[in-house]
């Protein structure tokens, strides 16, 4: 087993996933002001070290996805970020992307930035401690979109990055999220999505990166958000497993799905689901922003100071989360 198999295997295995609070700041304000909450680097940290020093961080979360700001600051208790999520037995890994930009040719699309002086960027990560990246390209779906410019562009970049990453010696996680907002239909998600991830892999063997040291992290198979085409979660699982199953390579050692826009719930049933009916050989676990920060952040925000209440709240969403991981999630344990 190569060093990085082992450290993919290590964030994903046994029930637990991953915690992405890699918001920029630009993303985290919006967060903060929903809740009424000042965006100041004060209070990004205290909401974010009240997360990653829960008692659910021990059993439930396997990485911890840092933003910039985050992975270079010091907890109110003296600690750095990277050393009190290792201390809970997580590995801590960095968003390494610039973002998205228009794309020259196709403005309505998008395709991330950030592979000038990447090199230097990594080598600095894994001296504070960062042992995974992330890499986000986006796409959206209309019967034009994505066109195969944007498909094609991200997947090289996508490749670039992780070739980069592996040199440094981290799992890069590979994140094609194809968006949900929009009217389409499922089937249209099933079709753009394999194409995005097929994409993908032809890139990354192309650029001789090792498959059984990433991890992908994809979006679901659903409709859009304002598609009328509504349907069960029971086919959600089994779309999502088909696309994945066709499309991804099987050195693949894991996959661990973003949220996207589902609630808690959605997210939690869906991957519940997904893997009562796996029968493919990939771990399926989450790696989850607002559908595992959501009430948590909630009740922070009602009172920033009381520690204990956003600990339990986070703790409960976590334990769901893993145990839809393992397929033994139920309506009956959500409510308990
Ligand atoms: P969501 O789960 O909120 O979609 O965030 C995951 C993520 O990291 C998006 O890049």
């Amino acid at each position: 087993m190569s060093e990085l198999n082992k450290i993919a295997l290590k964030i994903i295995s046994n029930g637990k996933g991953i915690l992405a609070a890699d918001e920029s700041n630009g993303t985290m304000t919006k967060r903060l002001e929903a809740v009424n909450v000042t965006s100041t680097p004060e209070n990004r940290l205290l909401f974010r070290e009240t997360l990653f020093s829960s008692e659910s961080m021990k059993k439930y979360i396997g990485g911890v996805i840092l933003y910039d700001e985050t992975i270079n600051q010091t907890t109110n208790f003296g600690k750095s970020i990277p050393d009190l999520i290792s201390s809970s037995g997580a590995i801590p890994g960095i968003k390494v992307d610039s973002g998205a930009k228009s794309l020259a040719n196709s403005p309505e699309e998008k395709i991330t930035e950030g592979l000038d002086g990447l090199r230097e960027r990594l080598n600095k990560y894994y001296d504070l401690g960062a042992r995974f990246t992330k890499w986000r390209g986006v796409y959206n779906i209309s019967n034009k979109y994505p066109s195969k410019l944007a498909i094609n562009s991200n997947a090289h970049a996508l490749s670039r990055y992780s070739a980069l990453v592996q040199e440094s010696k981290m799992v890069p996680i590979v994140e094609p999220e194809v968006l949900m907002e929009g009217n389409h239909s499922a089937d249209l998600c099933f079709k753009k999505t394999s194409e995005v991830i097929e994409k993908c892999f032809e890139e990354l063997i192309l650029h001789k990166v090792d498959l059984s040291g990433i991890i992908l992290k994809p979006n679901m198979i659903l409709p859009g958000n304002q598609s009328k085409d509504k349907i069960s979660n029971e086919e959600i699982s089994q779309k999502t497993i088909e696309c994945l199953k066709n499309s991804v390579p099987s050195e693949v050692p894991g996959i661990a799905f973003l949220s996207g826009g589902q609630s808690e719930i959605e997210a939690t049933e869906n991957l519940n689901l997904i893997n009562q009916n796996n029968n493919t050989k990939f771990i399926m676990t989450y790696s989850y922003g607002r559908a595992l920060q959501q009430s948590a952040l909630r009740i922070w925000s009602k009172n920033i100071k009381d520690i204990k209440v956003t600990q339990n709240t986070f703790n409960h969403r976590a334990k769901m989360c893993s145990l839809a991981a393992q397929g033994k999630w139920s309506n009956e344990l959500e409510n308990k």
